[in-house]
C-alpha cells in the first residue's frame, strides 16, 4: 500500500484556509548515479488548483512526486507542502496519495483495508461513503490480493479519499480503469476540487489532462518544458494543422518544400500538414498553381502540441 496517510492528528485545517502556496519546489535536484531526474525544479501550486503532469517516460514525474511526497530526500534544493516539510504536512493529514507502484496490504478485505486507513486519518470520511464515492461498495467483502488491475487502482483512490485532505496527489490514477471507472474517478475527483482542494496528477492520457486539468505541466529530462492552461501549452507548440484533397498527380516534393513546415502526410488524395505558420502555407499552397479542396486549418490538440514541444526539445538537445 502506498496510500499516504496521517499517523498522527494533530490540529485539522478547513481546506482553502491557506491562501498561500500549496506546494513549493525551489531548485530542486535529484539524480539517481548518473540518470537526473529532476534537474534544478522550481514549481508553485496554489489552492484549488488542479493540475496535470505531463511528460514522456522517464521524464520524471513519478520522481518529482516522490520529492513532494517526502520519499525520497532531494539532492539540493527545498521542497515544502504549506509551509512545513512534507513529512509534517502528511502527519497532520493534509495530503491523500496514489503512487504508481507498490502494492496493497493484501490478507484483507477492501472494507477491512479501507476501515484501517479512514481510522488512520485525523479527519476520515465514513467508510461507506469512502468506498462508494470509488465505486468499490460492491467488492468491498472481496479479499485485496484477488481484484482485477483497474480494481486495485479504485481501491488506492478510495484510500487516498479517506479523510479530508487539501491536497490529493495521483500518479496515473486511471491506467487500467476502463472507460465508465474513468469517467467515475474524474467525477470524484471535480468534486474534490471544486472544495477547494488542490489535485496534482501524472498522467499520459492527455484528453484526460485538456478535460480535467486548469494547468499542465510538461516535463522532460526532469526539467520545465512548458506550464500554463492546456490552451497556452497548445498555443506555444505554435503549430496548425492543415488539411486538405488533391485531385490527379501531385507534386510531392513540391509539397514537402513549402513553408513552415513541421509536418507532412498524404493518403491518396488527402494531404495533412503541420505548420508554424499556417497562413503562410496556404498561400504557399495556391502560389504552386493547386487548387486544395476541403481545406480545413485547426489548431493542434493538447496531445499533438505535447509531441510538438518535446520533440522541439529533443531536436534542440541534439
Ligand atoms: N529508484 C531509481 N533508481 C534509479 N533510477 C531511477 C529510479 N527512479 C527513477 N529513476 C530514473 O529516473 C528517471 C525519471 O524516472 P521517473 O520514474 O520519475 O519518470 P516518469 O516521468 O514517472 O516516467 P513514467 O511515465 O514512465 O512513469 C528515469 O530515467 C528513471 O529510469
Ligand atoms: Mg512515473
Amino acid at each position: 500500500m502506498t496510500t499516504t496517510t496521517a499517523k498522527y492528528s494533530t490540529a485539522a485545517t478547513d481546506p482553502g484556509s491557506d491562501s498561500g502556496t500549496v506546494v513549493s519546489f525551489r531548485n530542486v535536484t535529484k539524480s539517481y548515479g548518473s540518470v537526473r531526474a529532476v534537474d534544478g525544479l522550481s514549481l508553485e501550486l496554489h489552492p484549488g488548483e488542479t493540475v496535470a503532469l505531463l511528460g514522456p517516460n522517464g521524464a520524471g514525474k513519478s520522481s518529482t512526486l516522490d520529492l513532494l511526497l517526502g520519499l525520497r530526500p532531494a539532492d539540493s534544493g527545498s521542497v515544502s507542502l504549506f509551509g512545513t516539510t512534507p513529512r509534517e504536512a502528511i502527519a497532520a493529514g493534509r495530503v491523500g496519495a496514489m503512487l504508481q507502484t507498490g502494492g496493497l496490504m493484501e490478507e484483507v478485505t477492501v472494507r477491512e483495508l479501507v476501515t484501517l486507513t479512514c481510522a488512520l486519518h485525523p479527519r476520515p470520511h465514513p467508510v461507506d461513503q469512502v468506498l462508494g464515492l470509488a465505486g468499490v461498495a460492491d467488492i468491498a467483502d472481496r479479499m485485496v490480493n484477488k481484484l482485477s488491475g483497474g480494481q486495485e487502482q479504485r481501491v488506492r483512490f478510495a484510500l487516498a479519499t479517506a479523510g479530508r485532505n487539501d491536497l490529493i496527489v495521483l500518479d496515473e490514477p486511471t491506467t487500467g480503469m476502463d472507460v465508465t471507472s474513468r469517467q467515475a474517478f474524474w467525477a470524484t475527483m471535480r468534486e474534490q476540487a471544486a472544495e477547494g482542494r488542490t489535485v496534482l496528477f501524472a498522467t499520459h492520457y492527455l484528453e484526460e489532462a485538456d478535460a480535467i486539468a486548469d494547468r499542465v505541466i510538461v516535463l522532460q529530462k526532469g526539467r520545465v518544458l512548458a506550464d500554463g492552461t492546456a490552451a497556452e501549452i497548445k498555443a506555444k507548440a505554435g503549430a496548425r494543422r492543415i488539411a486538405f484533397d488533391l485531385a490527379g498527380s501531385v507534386d510531392e516534393d513540391a509539397l514537402r518544400a513549402l513553408p513552415h513546415l513541421t509536418a507532412y502526410e498524404r493518403h491518396g488524395e488527402t494531404v495533412r500538414l503541420q505548420s508554424a505558420d499556417a497562413d503562410a502555407t496556404v498561400h504557399a499552397v495556391y502560389a504552386l498553381g493547386l487548387y486544395p479542396r476541403n481545406l480545413e486549418v485547426a489548431g493542434l490538440g493538447l496531445e499533438q502540441a505535447f509531441i510538438a514541444l518535446t520533440e522541439a526539445e529533443e531536436a534542440d538537445a541534439s
